[in-house]
């Protein structure tokens, strides 16, 4: 059986490398000009670790990749031959060659999870998007929970569905959103997480293919892993312009996957937002294809520019609810330790997840849906969200502002959303950097830990959570491990960090 799970044309190809900053215009050391068939190769392999070839992607055959290019075969057969002997290629007679990362690639060793306070000590850790909570709106909401919860207290308190009182109010708010919802479309979830894994669980069977944005938000890519997915990675569109339309019809009608798992809304970790048009024909090509769309909207309402004018919900160019899962969460919007989230399907389909739900984690606690209740209930939570836009927007132009200071050559767009930024490193392997930052006193994720097998090592993202001195001070030890990367020098174990956060 062929190894391959999606497909990049000739003419795609050939277009994705003449967008690159030309290697073939680049002197070899010494002056040389590069042989053709090495800046061939050096572009193919440069696409694959930046993930905009997803690994595992069948290449054209030679010669219409030749004929594309405008150059002869024999230097298209030499270059697949090098990246063959690099490791960044696999063929077999009959399916032809497809995409790879070499096994010695830096993979990233360690998850997503944070620092807990207590231990960061002087370590400025960024590897966590999430931000206090927006007092004084949690300890209301608690207390708002407190004096409802005499009502529940008599029940046995087992509600697979969500407490009825949140689920009318989340579909409520599905509708003042101009997407007409009824409870019986809503299940509350622990977490955005505890959603996914709900679908996951209910939707997939061990093997089968779900095509993710590549690349994407490293938990749900593991969690998707752990439930045995075969990770189909659809690259963005160039330049972070939302997704890219012919890319994602083409790896459907290819690889057939039974589920997409997308963020359309400040996507993680690129801060990336799907126009509508995207949004329009991502719908109808799920639909053609019989593709189930999971749609992230945990970013949503951190909208950080007041004058952008939001994009329609994925789930309204789906009025009949059979081609779109919606997923949500109060973590982002308002604090991730309420651990609240929730799925909105069609009825049916939140039956089934609701029946399943007895073997996984029988429901959520009562006290947390009832505070997010109390905020939904009055003007709570529009004020919790301000408190956080407030926040996330000063750290936003914080990072951005010391990352110009201090990392001139990396790149990225300015998110107008979100909670992260996508930064490429200068050319650097991102998971050095990471390594370095730790020993110098700064926690990044590394770009692999975003892709599916092995993509973007020359990137790292980060989150909007520190501003002011903290955020200068976390660009200044990226800085210092950028040059302990660029130089080969361990790091001088002896310097203490002794900035306190
Ligand atoms: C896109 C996305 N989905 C899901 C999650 C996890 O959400 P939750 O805390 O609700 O489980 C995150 C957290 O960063 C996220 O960015």
């Amino acid at each position: 059986m062929a190894q391959w799970t999606s497909a990049v044309g000739a003419p795609q190809l050939a277009r994705l490398l003449r967008s690159q900053d030309a290697p073939a215009a680049q002197p070899a050391p010494g002056g040389r000009r590069l042989p053709a068939y090495r800046s061939l190769a050096d572009g193919v392999r440069l696409l694959v670790l930046e993930g905009r070839v997803p690994v595992a992607a069948r290449l054209p055959a030679e010669r219409e990749l030749a004929a594309a290019l405008g150059v002869s075969r024999t230097t298209v057969a030499a270059a697949y031959e090098a990246l063959r002997a690099e490791g960044f290629l696999d063929s077999r007679r009959g399916s032809g060659s497809w995409t790879a990362v070499p096994a010695g690639n830096p993979l990233p060793t360690r998850g997503l999870e944070p620092l807990p306070p207590e231990a960061a000590g002087s370590m400025i850790d960024l590897g966590c998007a999430a931000l206090p909570a927006p007092e004084p709106w949690l300890t209301r909401a608690v207390q708002g929970a407190m004096a409802d919860l005499p009502l529940y207290a008599h029940t046995h308190g087992d509600y697979p569905a969500g407490l009825p009182v949140l689920r009318q109010a989340l579909a409520d708010r599905y509708t003042a959103r101009g997407i007409p919802t009824m409870p019986e479309q809503i299940m509350v979830t622990t977490g955005a997480m505890g959603a996914v894994a709900a679908i996951c669980r209910l939707c997939t069977a061990p093997g089968e293919r779900v095509a993710v944005d590549s690349p994407s938000y490293a938990n749900i890519l593991q969690l998707m892993r752990d439930a045995g997915a075969r990770l189909v990675p659809v690259a963005l569109a160039e330049r972070l312009a939302g997704w890219d339309i012919p890319a994602w019809r083409q790896v459907m009608r290819d690889a057939a996957p039974r589920m997409a798992y997308v963020v359309a809304d400040f996507h993680n970790p690129t801060g990336t937002l799907a126009t509508e048009e995207q949004r329009r024909r991502m719908v109808d090509a799920a639909r053609s294809a019989g593709t189930l769309l999971v749609v992230d909207e945990t970013m949503t309402e951190l909208q950080l520019d007041p004058d952008l004018e939001p994009p329609r919900p994925v789930c309204a160019f789906d009025p009949a609810g059979s081609a779109v899962i919606t997923v949500g969460s109060a973590s982002k919007a308002f604090w991730a330790g309420m651990r609240i989230g929730w799925v909105r399907a069609a009825p049916d389909i939140i039956r089934s997840l609701v029946a399943a739900r007895a073997y996984s984690d029988l429901g959520s606690p009562v006290l947390e849906q009832l505070a997010i209740a109390s905020l939904l209930a009055g003007d709570g939570w529009e004020q919790a969200v301000r408190i956080r836009r407030d926040q996330a927007r000063e750290n936003r132009d914080a990072i951005v502002d010391a990352l110009q200071r201090h990392l001139p050559d990396w790149e990225f767009s300015v998110p107008r959303g979100g909670l992260t930024l996508w930064a490429r490193t200068g050319g650097l392997s991102g998971s050095r950097i990471a390594e370095a930052g730790e020993r110098l006193g700064v926690r990044v994720p590394s770009g692999p830990r975003f892709g599916v097998d092995g993509a973007f090592e020359g990137f790292v993202r980060l989150p909007f959570t520190v501003s002011g001195a903290v955020a200068d001070e976390a660009a200044v030890r990226l800085a210092g491990a950028a040059r302990l990367v660029a130089t080969g020098a361990p790091a001088d174990t002896g310097v203490r960090h002794t900035f306190v956060a």
